[in-house]
């Protein structure tokens, strides 16, 4: 299936079940400069989410440009890090709550694109027995060990507990992960999906807003309670065409592995050194393509010296590793 028709039967399930497609936002958000990049497809929602705004429908479904900078040292150094990725969202604004959101993400992953479900184990955050019993209970679609609890927010452990920032709406998540097999990563394979040995892709994040949170960290429950849920493009595009251990052998990466490859005379698979290139430079040049499109251009400082950085680390890869001078 390719990337866009996997976008089109993302829009159309979730318009079925009652959404409004809106377009995505820029990957800079005029309404809100405390958010560098956007980075999520909730980001351009919020004020909809805190009742600010009035939104166009209580349901909605976007795909959203994002750009982050975490995982940069990962990008290249593995098959499937990005910093510019397309984020598939269905949200709730004060409507529909954990159980519809974690039973049509799985309809959408098994019945619409064809996911093993033997394959798929999900995580939750460790005290939402809700959501545990949803998973194994009420819509019984995993077996209990395949349900992992994770986090503690008493021990600083914000794993399976999202929020945007330090302040403000957050809660807990369940996120799906497709187990790619003992095979799937580096040692150790048998590992949890707690532990990133690569084993386990993650595909979909189930964002449940119940809380607002204080400076002083306290939780205050909201009154009117939010889903955000996240897909990678990426992600399903890897399992949906047969390459589930690299994102760059996907038809929304291909064509830029191709260039590189005939520009610089390097084949993809090459070598190590080489491969890792070829990724960071395919990725560097489609986010930085996307940032400049968006109305960032280079500079010394802000948003313009993320972008520049970005060029510089791309051009040395294509400068150094590619052209066999070594370096990168
Ligand atoms: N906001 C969540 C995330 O970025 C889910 O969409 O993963």
């Amino acid at each position: 299936m390719d990337s866009a028709r996997i976008r089109e039967e993302f829009f159309r399930f979730f318009e079925e079940k009652g959404h409004v497609r809106l377009p995505s936002a820029p990957l800079v958000l005029k309404d809100d400069p405390s958010v560098f990049f956007t980075s999520a497809g909730m980001q351009p929602l919020v004020p909809y989410f805190l009742g600010k705004k009035q939104p166009p429908a209580k349901r909605i479904a976007t795909i959203q440009k994002c750009f982050r900078t975490t995982d940069l040292e990962e990008v290249g150094a593995d098959t499937w890090h990005l910093t510019f990725f397309e984020m598939l969202g269905n949200f709730g604004i004060g409507d529909y709550w954990k159980k519809e959101a974690i039973e049509w993400g799985w309809e959408l992953l098994v019945q619409r694109f064809g996911f093993e479900a033997a394959s798929l184990v999900a995580t939750i955050y460790k005290d939402d027995d809700e959501a545990y019993d949803i998973w194994t209970k009420e819509l019984a679609l995993l077996p209990p060990e395949k349900v992992f609890r994770l986090g503690d927010l008493e021990t600083g452990d914000e794993t399976n507990f999202w929020s945007p920032g330090p302040t403000g709406l957050c809660g807990p998540c369940s996120e799906v992960f497709v187990d790619r097999g003992p095979q799937g990563g580096v040692p150790p394979h048998d590992c949890s999906p707690a532990e990133d040995c690569g084993r386990y892709l993650e595909i979909w994040n189930f964002v449940f807003q119940q809380y607002d949170r204080k400076e002083d960290g306290s939780l205050v429950p909201l009154v009117k309670r939010n889903i955000d849920t996240g897909v990678g493009l990426e992600r399903l595009a890897q399992v949906l065409q047969g390459v589930v251990h690299d994102t760059f052998r996907t038809d929304l990466f291909q064509p830029l592995v191709r260039k590189i490859e005939s520009l610089s005379g390097t084949t993809y698979g090459a070598t190590a050194q080489t491969d890792r290139s070829i990724r960071i430079l395919a990725d560097h040049t489609r986010a930085a393509t996307f940032l400049i499109a968006d109305g960032i251009a280079p500079s010394n400082e802000w948003r313009g010296y993320v972008l520049r950085r970005l060029i510089r680390r791309g051009a040395l890869h294509a400068v150094g590793v590619l052209s066999g001078d070594g370096g990168g």
